[in-house]
């Protein structure tokens, strides 16, 4: 686990590691200080929870960590991001976490071989990735029913540009965990093996133990949305949520959009803020993990 890259490339056991480790800090229970590693924060895309919540995870370790802009650094003259990294790597940088709209540039920068060693820890990358979301999502999703393997997760909303719903996916299919989708067709985008699609929200709900509502991502999307259409019909709302229904939404919401702002405010919602909350713990695993196999 030099790099976490995809949620394709960890095992079962290494997920499993992941959540006790982080379950460990969440109950005071395990302490780390890596006060000799320095952590450097490169976000090319926009981002509120996962931004701070790496930030929060790196002070809560007793890390050193830095963040990059892009818009003042020497990428503006015309630096490659290869030498950039290179460079941070010779100044002493030991893990970059990257955000990055390009689907593959991460992992292709985490093959390189540099000056010294350095751990790649993708935060979100195009449409493809972004496996510290999706566990936490498992993380949140384990502390509350324990075992994954008899529970069915609807995921519904925007999954054709949606990194959060293919490595959820990825990673629920390891535990054997039932995944439905529910999107109109323009929104589905290319069918995953394994996983059953639906169209229909009222059968999609039927039985199912999680709910999972993602962002229509309207900066990714070329075509005219219909909001009013999509409401209409997959809009998460008092009267067709499941009584017991476990909601899950990875943010930023929409309000009004994928769930009513009433749903917002019940109960049931709150565990989208834990959501939040446990990422930080989750996060915490992760740069422990990574930074202890570099023995700092
Ligand atoms: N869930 C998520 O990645 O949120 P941000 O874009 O705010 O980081």
């Amino acid at each position: 686990m030099k790099h976490i890259i995809n949620i394709e490339d960890l095992t079962v056991e290494e997920i499993n590691q992941i959540y006790n480790r982080a379950s460990e800090f969440e109950k005071g229970i395990r302490k780390a200080n890596h006060l000799k590693g320095h952590v450097v924060n490169m976000f090319f895309e926009n981002s509120t929870r996962t931004k701070m919540s790496f930030e929060m995870a790196e002070n809560k370790i007793s890390a050193n960590k830095y963040d990059f802009f892009a818009d003042t650094s020497s990428i503006q003259k015309g630096e490659d991001l290869f030498d950039t990294i290179n460079n941070l790597s010779a100044i002493g940088m030991n893990v970059v976490v990257m955000r990055h709209q390009d689907n593959n540039l991460i992992e292709n920068l985490s093959k390189k071989s540099y000056f010294q060693e350095i751990s790649f820890i993708n935060a979100g990358s195009g449409t493809k990735s972004h496996p510290t979301q999706a566990l936490l999502d498992f993380y949140t999703m384990k502390k509350h029913f324990m075992d994954l393997s008899n529970r069915t997760v609807v995921i519904v909303g925007d999954i054709a540009h949606s990194r959060v719903a293919k490595s959820n996916i990825s990673l629920l299919k390891k535990f054997g965990t039932k995944i439905r989708c529910l999107a109109p067709e323009n929104l589905t985008g290319e069918k995953i093996e394994g996983v059953e699609y639906y169209t229909s929200l009222k059968e999609a709900f039927e039985e199912a133990d999680i709910i999972m509502a993602l962002r229509i991502q309207k900066e990714r999307i070329q075509e005219k949305i219909d909001f009013d259409e999509y409401i209409k019909n997959y809009q998460i709302t008092k009267e067709n949520l499941p009584y017991a229904a476990f909601l899950m939404h990875p943010g930023p919401v929409n309000r009004d959009i994928e769930i009513s702002s009433e749903v917002l405010e019940m109960q049931n919602a709150r565990t989208i803020l834990n959501q939040a909350k446990n990422g930080v713990y989750v996060r915490m695993a992760v740069l422990d993990t990574i930074l202890n196999l570099q023995g700092l």
